[in-house]
């Protein structure tokens, strides 16, 4: 999806790291507890260290949807993140992005109109009635609004399991759309004790996703074809040579991965668990972590009594996640210092209330 962020004044982008960091010190204290700066985990280091809260995709909705008296919230994450900070938030308060660029290209493969065209051909062969829609919190609030109107729930990858019970709980044979990511689905249902033969996938680009009518009727869970490029990378030969190289070392991985991945680690989880595990370790832990480069980076410098490291050596950052930077971040609190407001992410009234709705029921049911 195309967001076009305007180039930014030579000021923030001649300033030195002193000048921007003056400028961003400066700027916070000035506008106090109005101002809330929430930083997802993989955050490059000069931008986190601004954060009020840091966490993953649940803990910072839930700080976004329970802080009252901040007006302005600078979301340092993704786009999906910052919607879905301005529908949990007041109408007093606004959602910033400090670049509008920061996208999240998993989210980018599933828009309305694909998973409108899938569900109305999946009513053409099941009781869409018995279909649940779920959405990963990865994708666009147009998407968590469709889910909200037809009875389903959003999920992050730290709550998918809880989700998905609940989607179950409805009703006996009960089917899933589970979008965008596969990965995470399908970690889920194998981790509840569905088998490969439950599960198909859905590509939005295919006559009738490429499956055929007994397919549909046949699966539980129907994955959405989508992944995370950041996530993909790790194989189980990473997994196997690091086990090679620290036998009695741990391996750690979010559910973005393939699933191959997940079923050789010792523990999977969302970003805030990842962190929590490596932090819960004994001195002298050697852990191998699969996902992003800067949080895996953090952690070890953070932690230098462990030795963590990436499971792929040459594993490559968010690139989105990293549009975040000092300059954007400096420009975003000095125009609010001035009385002004750029990039401010707006989600309309009607979008805002049907994904809330979606949102929320997360929020209840976690
Ligand atoms: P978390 O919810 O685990 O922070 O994950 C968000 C994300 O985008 C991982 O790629
Ligand atoms: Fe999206 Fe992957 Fe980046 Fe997470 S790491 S924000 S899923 S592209």
């Amino acid at each position: 999806m195309l967001r076009l962020q305007a180039p930014l004044p030579d000021r923030y982008t001649l300033a030195t790291p002193d000048q921007l960091e003056t400028m961003i010190r400066e700027a916070k204290a000035t506008l106090g507890s109005k101002l809330l700066i929430l930083g997802h985990h993989y955050q490059r280091p000069e931008v986190i260290r601004w954060a009020d809260m840091r966490g993953d995709s649940f803990k910072l909705a839930r700080f976004a949807a329970d802080n009252d008296q901040a007006t302005d919230i600078v979301f340092c994450g993704v786009h999906f993140m910052a919607e879905s900070a301005d529908v949990l938030t007041g109408p007093h308060q606004r959602v910033i992005l400090p670049d509008l660029n920061a996208g999240c290209s998993m989210a980018d493969m599933a828009d309305l109109d694909q998973v409108e065209e899938c569900w109305e051909a999946l009513a053409t062969v099941t009781d869409i009635e018995r279909v649940v829609p779920i959405t990963y919190m990865n994708s666009s609030a147009a998407l968590k609004a469709f889910v909200g109107r037809n009875g389903g729930a959003v999920c992050t990858s730290s709550n998918a399991r809880a989700v998905l019970d609940w989607a179950f709980a409805r009703d006996d044979g009960v089917k899933v759309l589970f979008f965008p990511d596969q990965h995470l689905g399908r970690n889920t249902g194998y981790q509840m004790g569905y088998g490969e033969s439950d599960m198909r996938v859905w590509n939005p680009h295919l006559e009738f996703g490429g499956l055929a009518e007994r397919d549909v009727k046949e699966a539980t869970f129907l994955l959405w074809r989508g992944w995370c490029s950041v996530h993909q990378r790790f194989s189980p030969e990473h997994v196997a040579d690091f086990r090679a190289a620290h036998p009695d070392g741990v391996v750690i991985v979010h559910p973005e991965c393939k699933h191959e991945v997940v079923e050789l680690a010792d523990k999977v989880g969302s970003t805030e668990r990842i962190l929590d595990w490596a932090t819960e370790a004994p001195a002298g832990a050697v852990i191998g972590v699969g996902t992003e480069i800067h949080m895996v980076q953090r952690m070890a410098a953070e932690m230098p009594d462990k030795t963590i490291v990436s499971l792929d050596p040459l594993v490559c950052p968010c690139s989105t996640m990293f549009r975040i930077d000092e300059p954007h971040l400096a420009w975003c609190l000095e125009t609010l210092v001035a009385g002004g407001l750029v990039n401010q992410i707006e989600v309309d009234d009607d979008t805002a209330e049907w994904a809330r709705v979606a949102l929320q029921r997360m929020l209840d049911i976690t």
